[in-house]
């Protein structure tokens, strides 16, 4: 373990020497798309402009990380710019939930003032970096059509599409079953979601690059594991509970589901190379479509609507090509990265990590939030806490639970 840990960090060490100035060169590119990410700094008093305290949508400082198609499109949608901020929130919980137990931990800036809310990781193009890409451009997707169906965004609402559908579903041998239920309720809209997110969140990826190839792959990605997470959910009408009537909708599994699906495919991310990666190739690449009806939203129902759907279909299709010319070529669902990730364990101020210093640890796990693993070798020091709990909880009739507040003792080990 320590040997490998060594040579990580030697290879760190070397490259930062070797490429030092194409590291300052590419930081200055890299950040750019994604500095929207700090509306999910949006509440904070100290992202906030001293000259308007409160008014995040007009002169703050966080507002001014936008770009100027992403404020048109917040100011042509009353209400969209909170879910985007609440679906950037949510992806930094998600992020830091799945990374609890990792040497990289999905740290965020308290405080951005245009750095970037993830730290200069993103300068890189390694897993951690397709990771971020892919859950802030999901939880974005999410949160958006959430929103819709909540109706707190003024230009959308509740997906309808579904309700036109044939009454007769054919599906391949059994052709013409009949459907046995009514589409009904407040479908989560998944179209609008999809579409504005592509607008929003892709907005400074020009696909041009590798690296911004892999961002809107990622972010792609992202979006598709929100898409394909939408579930019918029924009820039952009729006399009690006969189920004589039977209203359906869709919708959205509650964030985790999608979080822990990126953390799989984080996992097995695959490493992607640049050459020939310039190709076009418009069967393979992305065969699933737009979801049906996504059209029909504000964003697009314009003149110039055929001529952005041609630069959209150039924008998204593109294959790239696996490091490992035996591997699978990416699906649009697998997350993809074309550089190593560097070391976490120690400081290494120019890509902002901390180190793993201070991490708490597991005396007794054997996995990478064990002591052993956690620490890189430099072993733990034990410290006892004191923890406040509730105990001695005693039910009273009726209906109460009565608790006391111990105080309990316990080690933790934290990394040295
Ligand atoms: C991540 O680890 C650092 C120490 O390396 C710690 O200060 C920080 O609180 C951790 N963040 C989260 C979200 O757990
Ligand atoms: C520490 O790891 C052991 C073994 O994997 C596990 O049973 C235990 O629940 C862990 N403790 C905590 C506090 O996570
Ligand atoms: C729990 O309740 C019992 C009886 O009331 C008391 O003697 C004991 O000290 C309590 N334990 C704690 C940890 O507070």
């Amino acid at each position: 373990m320590q040997v490998t840990v060594f040579c990580v960090i030697l290879l760190t060490v070397l490259s930062h020497y070797t490429l030092g100035d194409e590291l300052t060169n590419r930081a200055k590119n890299r950040g750019k798309g994604s500095m929207w990410w700090g509306v999910a700094k949006a509440g904070e008093p100290n992202n906030l402009s001293p000259l308007s305290p409160g008014t995040f949508y007009s002169g703050s400082s966080v507002h001014t990380t936008l770009r100027k198609k992403q404020k048109r499109i917040a100011r042509e949608n009353p209400g969209l710019l909170d879910a985007i901020s609440k679906g950037a929130n949510i992806a930094i919980q998600e992020c830091q939930h799945q990374f609890r137990n990792e040497w990289w931990n999905c740290t965020t800036k308290q405080f951005l003032r245009g750095k970037n809310l993830f730290g200069k990781i993103v300068d890189r193009g390694c897993r951690e970096t397709a990771f971020i890409y892919a859950i802030t451009s999901a939880a974005v997707t999410h949160a958006i059509a959430r929103a819709c169906s909540d109706g707190a965004i003024e230009t959308c609402n509740c997906e309808s599409h579904y309700k036109n559908r044939p009454q007769v579903i054919g599906n391949g041998n059994s052709v013409g079953a009949v459907r046995d239920f009514e589409w009904g309720g407040c479908s989560d809209n998944i179209g609008f979601g999809f579409a504005v997110s592509r607008e929003f969140v892709d907005t400074g990826e020009r696909g041009k690059s590798l690296r911004e190839k892999m961002n809107l792959h990622n972010n792609e990605a992202g979006r598709w594991h929100v898409q394909s997470q939408m579930k019918k959910e029924c009820k039952c009408h009729g006399m009690s509970g006969s189920c004589t009537v039977k209203t359906c909708w869709m919708r959205l599994p509650p964030f985790r589901v999608i979080g822990d699906l990126l953390k799989d495919r984080f996992d097995g991310a695959s490493h992607i190379t640049s050459s020939n990666s310039g190709i076009h190739n418009s069967n393979k690449a992305h065969s699933n479509r737009l979801p049906k009806h996504s059209k029909s939203n504000s964003l697009m129902t314009n003149s110039i609507h055929a001529k952005r759907e041609n630069r959209r279909k150039h924008k998204y299709g593109f294959q790239l090509k696996p490091l490992n010319p035996e591997h699978k070529p990416p699906g649009s669902k697998d997350l993809v990265y074309y550089e190593m990730s560097p070391g976490f364990c120690e400081k290494n101020p120019k890509l902002g990590i901390p180190g793993t210093y201070g991490r708490q640890c597991n005396e007794t796990s054997i996995g990478v939030d064990g002591c052993a693993i956690m620490c890189c070798g430099r072993g733990s020091i034990p410290q006892e806490v004191i923890v406040k709990g509730r105990c001695n909880c005693t039910f009273h009739w009726c209906c109460e639970v009565k608790c006391d507040i111990c105080k309990t003792k316990k080690i933790i080990h934290t990394c040295a």
